[in-house]
């Protein structure tokens, strides 16, 4: 099976001696695949290094027709919307609607089926928002608002979402309604790459595990 996306021996260190080193490893199409490590070691900078928000000192990461090494930053917003990325701070604009905050990330792409607020319709139906569109983030639970991140970086239908800490915020039972989410989409053909303090939680939906300690890749 051919890789979604791929790392190669990618470092990044910040200033001092923090921060990831020799780290290898690839996604497959409709992998689930979950990153765990105790805090600090690393999930959240492999994560942004992957949506090139941090770039790699060295080593290389492969997504799709793209590497990392020499990329432009004109092709930076092509290379992110291969991912759908879930942040752990959710990012939502507090003044814009849950439908407006999802519209706003739909990209005008002529390759994808439907126009981009149908798309974001959709989306939001598919993490069973539709009866909340019209609300403000300020109006909404903490696991409605967590969908409307989903369904925000779901829009431009990517093969692999990234989730940082996607339930660390939720109590148990909004945490498990929005597992069920992240496999119900994996299932559907989403590859997930997952970062969590609570492994335990995902059990369901059978992962591969990639364990991180001090930044390197352990298991
Ligand atoms: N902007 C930054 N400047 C300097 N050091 C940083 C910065 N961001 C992260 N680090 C350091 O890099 C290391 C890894 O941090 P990171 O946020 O990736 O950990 P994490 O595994 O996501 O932890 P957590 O589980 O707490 O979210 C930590 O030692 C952290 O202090
Ligand atoms: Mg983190």
């Amino acid at each position: 099976m051919i890789d979604l996306i791929k790392l190669l021996n990618v470092n990044y260190q910040f200033n001092g001696s923090s921060g990831v080193s020799g780290i290898s490893f690839e996604v497959k199409p409709s992998e689930f695949v979950l990153m765990v490590g105790k805090t600090g070691a690393g999930k959240t900078t492999l994560l942004k290094l992957i949506s090139l928000e941090l770039i790699p000192a060295s080593g290389e990461i492969f997504l799709e027709k793209f590497r990392s090494s020499g990329i432009k930053p004109s092709t930076l917003p092509f290379w992110r919307r291969q991912l759908g990325i879930v942040y752990q701070d959710f990012r939502l604009l507090r003044e814009r609607t849950a439908l407006e905050n999802v519209r706003l990330a739909a990209a005008c792409e002529r390759n994808l089926p439907n126009r981009p607020k149908n798309r974001s319709l959709k989306a939001l139906a598919r993490v069973g928002l539709s009866h909340k569109i019209h609300s403000y983030p300020d109006e909404l639970s903490t696991g409605e608002q967590q969908r409307i991140t989903i369904a925000r970086a779901l829009v431009n239908e990517p093969f692999l979402l990234l989730a940082d800490e996607p339930v660390s915020n939720l109590d148990e039972e909004t945490s498990i309604e929005i597992i069920e989410l992240l496999q119900k989409l994996n299932q559907a053909g989403t590859a997930m790459l997952v970062a969590t303090h609570q492994p335990e939680r995902f059990t369901p939906c059978q992962p591969r595990y990639i364990r991180i300690k001090e930044g390197m890749i352990v298991e």
